[in-house]
């Protein structure tokens, strides 16, 4: 199976797009990874550009979403919320409403800051949004706070932190393939 993996963050170096590097040595046989490269160029959402074919952009994003079996996201919090470009992304996402690419598909959040709390209320607004859009949002949290000590060599080295975004794939691996029933 396929994650696509999506940081809210656009910078070099971002703490965020680290976590889900490091979730690529946390997987399974069997599972995929990869990171959305292409979130920097999604244009400002205008509803008069969302018509066929839609911008390159967003044909990539689009795309990329309905081609996987899960969505991770990694999220910083900007001003207690998702950071803007995200957002956008999503709401390009989002249409058209009833076929939209993210409605039942399974997804995770998880999310690094560098404050006390690790983007907690970041993720509580990801989830929200992607709930309104239908997507199957696993209920779990990781916030990674104090981002700045947790990675070394770009690595997260918290044997702690690296169980429990372990535990988060896994999560997002169950509500993705459903164990067989027993009968
Ligand atoms: C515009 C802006 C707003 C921010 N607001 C918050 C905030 O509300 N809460 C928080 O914990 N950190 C906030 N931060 C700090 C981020 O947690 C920190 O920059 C973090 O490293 C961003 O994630 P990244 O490393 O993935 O880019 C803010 C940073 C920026 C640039």
């Amino acid at each position: 199976m396929r994650i696509l993996a999506i940081s809210g963050s656009l910078r070099r170096g971002s703490y965020n797009t680290l976590l889900l590097e490091t979730v690529a040595e946390l997987l399974v046989d069997g599972v995929e990874l990869a990171i959305f490269p292409g979130l920097k160029a999604v244009p400002p959402y205008d509803q008069d550009d969302d018509v066929e074919p839609a911008p390159a952009a967003v044909q990539r994003l689009r795309g990329a979403i309905a081609a996987s079996d899960a969505v991770l996201f990694a999220t910083p919090e900007y001003n207690s919320s998702i950071p803007g470009q995200l957002k956008n992304a999503l709401d390009w996402a989002s249409r058209p409403v009833a076929t939209n690419v993210l409605r039942n598909k399974p997804v995770a959040v998880v999310g690094a800051s560098t404050s006390m709390f690790g983007a907690v209320w970041a993720q509580a607004e990801l989830r929200k949004v992607l709930s309104s859009l239908g997507a199957r949002v696993v209920d779990v949290e990781l916030p990674v706070p104090h981002a700045q000590t947790r990675f070394r060599d770009g690595r997260l080295f918290d044997p702690e932190l690296r169980s429990r975004l372990a535990e988060v794939v896994y999560a997002l691996v169950g509500e993705a393939v459903p164990l067989p029933s027993a009968a």
